[in-house]
């Protein structure tokens, strides 16, 4: 990560990619000439303007400025996202047609958006960078439509779309034009969600009912001080409630990563952003057909990790550290963490095992000791609910006392929430495979993939407690009115704080040496790959949200 941020930053200090475009296009050029008649001369003279025109969007002094900021311009994101002279364009000739506010002399080729296809490590992708040297990026009729042909052909040809988002919000000239658009981009993202993979990168401003097309999509990531998210900016703020905040404050990188939960990651810049959206990429399949991908694997499937067999503390109100359980286990450490800073109690994201893409879920006992609260229901779900609709198996490490008490949660509904995460496990049909390291604590037990909502395989380790409660707990309850003793506690213990309560009833398939564990889920996801679970029929669903 820090050789990333070191190529990042010289990158951004480097001559621009803009000339590399420009240069690219003029050379083909030289090309075309050559073999050119002199018949058809003049329309490939009009021709290689509007493209000259096009690749310099609003002007160089509009680069200048975006540059300035610290961004990159709509096309170097789009080079730097998708492989070298991968990418496609569509609609370069396609222009606004408003005529309103003398806007029928300010036209530039292909507006504010560049759309086409290209592809990332060799597999195809659909995307839209919207361009803020044209009037701000701001979306017209036309550039909607642009984004609609692309979304339109991604989900025929099954192959995700991401949209980097830089946009002033709705053609100020337009009105209702563009109001329509965005509606024609929210229908459009509806259709595709669980088709195909969705992802936003927002690296401006992104405003007002702008926002909705990104928290319609699979993931969102920012860039940190140059991207902002809100319904209405501080101006609005202030005069409806009287609240004073920065733009930073109310819908920055840090706002939605670490208090919102609106987006999933925040990067340092455009550069780091854009390649760790490749790799991100590298996890997906291209649509819900497609398996999740395998990749090439020099990590052995059966390699022992005997820092398991200690790595939970014998005291068990002690914590410890999930990522070091998920990055012993998975190919190489690999670990891509989705929503890191954002109710830290759970942790989900993507791993290979194998060299074969999977989704984690893991309780986290280092926060909050793991339990399940709002936001940390809300999170696992909507990534377990990702995992299922494209066929991502499912490995889930629980270590959870219960959900979190109070009248916060109650109030907030914890139930509602608490019931999402429930119903997405209980709904998933991809291969589940659940490995208990210590607590599985009354509901939460049942909650987080347990044999009952039909987890594949289930594992406990020796460490394991499955119970209702904690000892201390459970004691007071059994001996309500009369002083528990540390006899009945140590009682409780031995009864049901260990694994076999659960292994006798078949609530879980094995009792496993830790260090086994990465062995045992390679070869589980072997025999899992041929799973095909079919539910019965129904329009669909209607989950508590
Ligand atoms: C047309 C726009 C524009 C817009 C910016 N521009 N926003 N043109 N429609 N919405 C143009 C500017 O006129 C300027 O043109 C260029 O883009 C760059 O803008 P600047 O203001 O110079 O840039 P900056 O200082 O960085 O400020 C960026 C900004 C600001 C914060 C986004 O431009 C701004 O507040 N714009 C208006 C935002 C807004 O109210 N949008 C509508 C939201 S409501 P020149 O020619 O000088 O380069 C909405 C509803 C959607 O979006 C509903 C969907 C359901």
């Amino acid at each position: 990560m820090a050789s990333l941020l070191r190529f990042s930053r010289g990158f951004l200090r480097s001559p621009s990619l803009s000339q590399y475009i420009v240069g690219n296009h003029q050379r083909r050029w030289s090309v075309i000439v050559a073999g050119s008649t002199e018949h058809t001369m003049g329309v490939r003279k009009r021709i290689y303007e509007m493209r000259e025109k096009a690749l310099l969007g609003g002007g160089q002094k509009r680069i200048d400025k975006q540059h300035k900021k610290g961004k990159l311009t709509a096309r170097e994101r789009i080079q730097l996202l998708c492989d070298a002279d991968s990418f496609v364009e569509y609609d370069m000739f396609l222009e606004h047609n408003c005529t309103d506010f003398g806007m029928e002399k300010e036209k530039y080729p292909g507006d504010s958006v560049v759309t086409g296809r290209g592809y990332i490590n060799g597999r195809l992708v659909f995307v839209f960078s919207q361009d803020f040297t044209v009037f701000g990026g701001s979306l017209s009729g036309a550039h909607a439509k642009k984004i609609c042909k692309i979304m339109d052909q991604a989900i025929v040809v099954g192959a995700p779309v991401i949209g980097l988002n830089d946009s002033g919000g709705a053609r100020i000239q337009e009105g209702v034009d563009s109001l329509a658009g965005y509606a024609d981009i929210f229908q459009r993202n509806v259709e595709c969600s669980g088709v195909i993979p969705q992802l936003s990168i927002i690296m401006g401003p992104c405003a007002g009912g702008a926002v909705y097309s990104p928290a319609l999509t699979d993931f969102t990531f920012m860039v940190k001080e140059t991207s902002y998210l809100f319904i209405t900016g501080p101006d609005v703020v202030k005069s409806v409630t009287n609240e004073d905040v920065t733009q930073e404050e109310l819908g920055g990188a840090k706002t939605h990563t670490t208090v919102s939960g609106v987006a999933h990651r925040a990067f340092e810049n455009d550069v780091d952003a854009l390649l760790m959206v490749r790799e991100l990429f590298s996890f997906l399949p291209l649509h819900s057909h497609d398996s999740a991908p395998i990749r090439q694997c020099d990590d052995p499937w059966d390699r022992l990790v005997p820092g398991l067999n200690t790595v939970v503390p014998l005291e068990s109100t002690a914590a410890y550290d999930m990522h070091g359980v998920i990055t012993g286990i998975v190919d190489e450490e690999d670990f891509f963490e989705i929503m890191p800073n954002y109710a830290k109690n759970i942790l989900i994201g993507f791993a290979r095992l194998n060299g074969r893409t999977v989704g984690i879920v893991g309780n986290q006992p280092s926060v909050a000791a793991g339990c399940l609260d709002i936001n940390s229901s809300i999170k696992g779900a909507r990534f377990v609910r990702f995992c299922d609709a494209f066929n991502i198996p499912i490995i889930t490490f629980v270590d959870v006392p219960g959900f979190l008490p109070g009248t916060n949660q109650e109030y907030g509904g914890i139930i509602r929430h608490g019931a999402k995460l429930l119903f997405a496990f209980a709904e998933a049909t991809v291969p589940k495979i659940t490995v208990i390291t210590r607590k599985a604590y009354g509901g939460a037990y049942d909650v987080m993939s347990s044999k009952h909502l039909k987890g594949d395989i289930n594992y406990a380790w020796p460490t394991a407690e499955v119970a209702v409660m904690g000892a201390k707990g459970a004691v007071n309850i059994i001996f309500r009115g009369h002083a528990s003793t540390e006899e009945q506690e140590s009682a409780y213990i031995q009864t049901f704080a260990n694994p076999f309560p659960a292994a006798v009833r078949g609530f879980v398939d094995d009792i496993i040496e830790p260090s086994t564990t990465r062995m045992r889920l390679c070869k589980d996801l072997d025999i899992l790959s041929s799973k095909n679970e079919v539910r019965p029929w129904k329009k669909h669903a209607n989950m508590p949200l």
